[in-house]
């Protein structure tokens, strides 16, 4: 095609579209409003900064990796991600009891003093959290994916609002129709509940599986024997922390899905993946294809990421990851 022919397709094609959809050129999607450069100029070495100190965490301790993947999720599951989660008072999501597990709190914190150093009122929490969860998963051994950034902070946090996360008792139904309320779809809830190939559980959420699945006093005939043994073994308290991923508990591997082929999956969430057919083909191509997850995975974090962002507007840019600023 003559470059004069190639210029007329494609106005008549904007023609086109635009005729056809004239009311997305005004409605613009908030996560359209993130970009790869946003911090470009006004704070270069946000990302480094952050890659660096996540890195510093987790190379003490290891079980801060998870810990700040589970933080984002649970952030962009209620409200969207806008550091909601990060809020700390009477009242606000981090206080209710279902995010009592919940860690890595003083690394977001520690990250955002620094950047609150280098380019003051500048980088959200809400970006902080999502390039933390990036590069923790990074360090585990998973995917690289590029952070869009440019979330603001929100100014709303109510503890109620927390109990709204899974909670490991769910049924695929019920994880199925909450995925869909944060815009996601069954492709991204299998792939991102391989998250659990890292991290650990307390056994208060999985015991009734041991000691008395569905009330009848026995244990859940969906638990391979061996692995119900070693659970009561483990579960002396039910703050007792067990793997997720029995075998491969510290690498980022596809394990956690062959798990579930093996009847040996952690939480009734888990398990219920491989037996539900909705969720079963998605497991079974997950299991028997690593690149696949991988890759998988870094656009499902994507897409979490961008769940019912706060842009412009919408947000500020806390100074203290903690509270709301003072206005
Ligand atoms: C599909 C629905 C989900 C359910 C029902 C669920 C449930 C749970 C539960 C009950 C725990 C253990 C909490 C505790 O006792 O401390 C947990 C841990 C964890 N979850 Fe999920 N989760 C889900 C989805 C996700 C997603 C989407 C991610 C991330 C993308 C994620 C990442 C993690 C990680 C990494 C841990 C380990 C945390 C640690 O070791 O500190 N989960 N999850």
């Amino acid at each position: 095609m003559k470059f004069g022919h190639l210029a007329l397709f494609v106005f008549l094609l904007h023609l086109g579209l635009s005729a056809i959809e004239p009311v997305t050129a005004t409605t613009k999607n908030p996560a359209d409003y993130l970009s790869f450069d946003y911090y470009l100029k006004t704070c270069p070495d946000a990302e480094g900064i952050i890659q660096q100190k996540v890195g510093a965490w987790i190379q003490k301790d290891f079980t801060l990796a998870p810990s700040l993947i589970r933080l984002h999720f649970h952030d962009c599951a209620v409200r969207g991600c806008d550091a909601s989660i990060l809020l700390n008072f009477k009242g606000s999501e981090r206080a209710s009891y279902v995010s009592s597990t919940l860690r890595g709190f003083q690394v977001i914190d520690e990250i955002k003093a620094a950047l609150e150093k280098r380019c003051p009122r500048t980088v959200s929490c809400a970006d902080i959290l999502t390039a933390a969860a990036r590069d923790a998963t990074v360090f585990a051994g998973g995917p690289f994916w590029q952070v869009p950034f440019g979330r603001k902070d929100g100014r709303i946090s109510i503890d109620k609002e927390a109990e709204r996360v899974p909670q490991g008792h769910e049924n695929v139904t019920t994880l199925i129709n909450y995925f869909k309320t944060i815009g996601l779809d069954i492709l991204d809830l299998v792939t991102l509940s391989g998250a659990h190939t890292i991290g650990r559980a307390s056994c208060s959420t999985f015991l009734n599986r041991v000691y008395n699945f569905n009330g009848t006093k026995r244990p859940d005939p969906s638990l391979n024997t061996s692995y119900l043994n070693l659970l009561k073994r483990r579960c002396r308290r039910t703050t007792d922390l067990v793997y997720l991923d029995v075998i491969t508990p510290r690498t980022f591997d596809t394990v956690y899905y062959t798990n579930l082929q093996k009847k040996v999956g952690l939480l009734t969430t888990d398990q219920e993946l491989h037996s539900d057919q909705r969720t079963s083909p998605f497991v079974e191509a997950m299991a028997s294809q690593p690149f696949l997850f991988q890759n998988q995975f870094l656009v499902s974090m994507v897409k979490l990421g961008n769940v019912q962002v706060l842009t412009r507007n919408g947000g500020e840019v806390r100074m203290n990851c903690n509270y709301v600023n003072h206005r």
